[in-house]
């Protein structure tokens, strides 16, 4: 089976949450490279509605846009509600965001925003869309952990956290839903240039760029649990990983303090 092919199993439409900008608007594009019909979600609507006509202009596909905020939980809700008529067979869960600096001084409703999208809407997503593909007995749910999610980062803290939480439960729902035909997989890139650095307050420095990171995922999908993309996050990745959690914290925190923007 090619590419198109794995995509066109799971179903005629793709979610793509946080599909208006950086990681997932590639995904955006790449679904519809692949004749898929997509529904994006992020906050802002004049976003949205520039991805929508970019894409609906190079690809014959239908492209329908919610401006919703997935921090609040009755959006979540009505999302759900008013997908659920739709043959959703590729869920991609790239909503997310992360802050930078001393955590006693951040914003402690933005931090909290921060577990509400990037992890208590992905598991209320997940089990709703989880369910759905149960009864066709297929589908795919892309989740996006971090280089970062797997051992505490200093100056990232909650950020790093909730992005182990996202690893954890990915690997733990892939095994899960494996005998029920829906492939899960866990992203976990490294520094990656889009919207992310600002809205965090971060340097981003080196970092590559989103272009193909949505087509080496959608290769993974279903025969990997963890997709590292790009040479990047390879790297420093796999030279992390070897090392005991403690020191790698030490050498991220080291990173991490660089990145900050004075
Ligand atoms: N960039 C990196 O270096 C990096 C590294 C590792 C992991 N990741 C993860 O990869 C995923 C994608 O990040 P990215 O780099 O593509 O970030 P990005 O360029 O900032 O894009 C984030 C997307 O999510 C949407 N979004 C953010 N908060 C939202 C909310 N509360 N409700 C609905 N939509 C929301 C944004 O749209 P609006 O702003 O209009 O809401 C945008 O479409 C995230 O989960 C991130 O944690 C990123």
């Amino acid at each position: 089976m090619n590419l198109k092919e794995k995509i066109a199993s799971y179903g005629k439409w793709s979610l793509i949450t946080g599909g208006s900008d950086g990681i997932g608007k590639n995904f955006s594009f790449e679904l519809a490279s692949h004749g898929q019909s997509l529904i994006i979600v992020g906050r802002d609507e004049s976003k949205l509605k520039e991805v929508k006509a970019q894409i609906e202009n190079q690809y014959k596909v239908q492209v329908t846009i919610y401006a919703l905020d997935l921090s609040i939980s009755k959006n979540i809700s009505s999302l759900i509600e008013i997908t659920k008529d739709l043959d959703i067979g590729l869920v991609v869960l790239a909503a997310g965001f992360g802050s930078l600096g001393d955590f006693s001084t951040l914003n402690i409703e933005n931090e909290l925003q921060m577990i509400d999208t990037n992890c208590r809407g992905i598991v209320h997503l997940t089990h709703s869309f989880a369910n759905k593909m149960k009864i066709k007995k297929k589908g795919a749910i892309i989740l996006f952990g971090s280089l970062v999610g797997f051992q505490g980062v200093p100056w990232s803290s909650t950020y790093s956290a909730s992005k182990a939480f996202v690893q954890s439960f990915a690997e733990g729902i892939r095994a899960e839903l494996k005998s029920k035909n829906i492939d899960v997989l866990s992203v976990a890139p490294g520094p990656v240039s889009s919207g992310f650095g600002e809205r965090a307050n971060m340097n981003m420095g080196k970092a590559q760029a989103t272009k193909g990171i949505g087509r080496i995922c959608l290769k993974a999908l279903g025969n990997q649990t963890t997709i590292r993309p790009g040479f990047l996050s390879k790297f420093l990745g796999y030279s992390l990983i070897i090392l005991p959690r403690s020191i790698r914290s030490f050498i991220l925190k080291q990173i991490m303090s660089g990145m900050i923007k004075k």
